[in-house]
């Protein structure tokens, strides 16, 4: 595969509360981010002319890549971790309202599935498609920019830098910055560009 961008949608007003799941709008800080992001692109596109970005179904990704002027395509697989009864809730809520699931979620958290939603393990699956495109892409001069969310940038990082099943779920993917991964036959090289929001 060639190179490819990520980023997380900018913050949310879920993200201010501390919520998990639903679909927010961004914060206001979030959308400076989305203001911003063209420029960091085109200042950091390099030999690729052209971009294509990908988002999922969800508004806040949707809205992050609302300044970018290329080609979008919406993906279903890409939408958040579904976390089933616990969507909409913030982490402390969960522990009160369900205090075995929280504890359960803690020793496996991998395997542990929401009541009525999903798993990391359910997630590495849904998200088999957009690896393989992303695999499949080879097209010089054309960067795929992904506008995603945490679990799942966890779970595509996770593959392309060989990570173990049990680290994914923990794997740090900041606010407001873009990662640029360029597959090599070895590993993967790694370029990060913060933004100041
Ligand atoms: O629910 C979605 C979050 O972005 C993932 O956070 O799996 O660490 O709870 P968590």
């Amino acid at each position: 595969p060639k190179s490819f961008f990520f980023t997380r949608h900018g913050e949310s007003m879920f993200n201010v509360q501390g919520k998990i799941g639903g679909d927010a709008n961004l914060s206001p800080q979030g959308h400076t981010f989305a203001t911003k992001l063209p420029e960091l692109l085109a200042a950091n596109l390099g030999p690729e002319t052209r971009l294509t970005v990908w988002t999922s179904t969800l508004k806040r990704t949707m809205q992050t890549a609302a300044y970018l002027a290329w080609p979008q395509l919406q993906w279903k697989q890409l939408d958040e971790l579904d976390s089933g009864f616990c969507d909409q809730l913030t982490y402390e809520e969960i522990e009160e309202k369900f205090p075995a699931d929280f504890s359960e979620r803690d020793q496996d958290k991998f395997n542990y599935r929401y009541h009525g939603g999903e798993s990391y393990r359910d997630l590495v699956q849904r998200l088999e498609p957009v690896i393989m495109e992303l695999e499949r892409h080879h097209e010089p001069n054309h960067a795929i920019l992904i506008v995603g969310h945490q679990a799942v940038l966890r779970a595509i990082y996770a593959y392309f830098l060989n990570y173990s099943l049990e680290e994914l779920p923990y794997v740090k993917i900041p606010l407001h910055a873009v990662v640029k991964l360029t597959p090599k036959a070895y590993g993967c090289m790694e370029e990060r560009y913060t933004v100041d929001v």
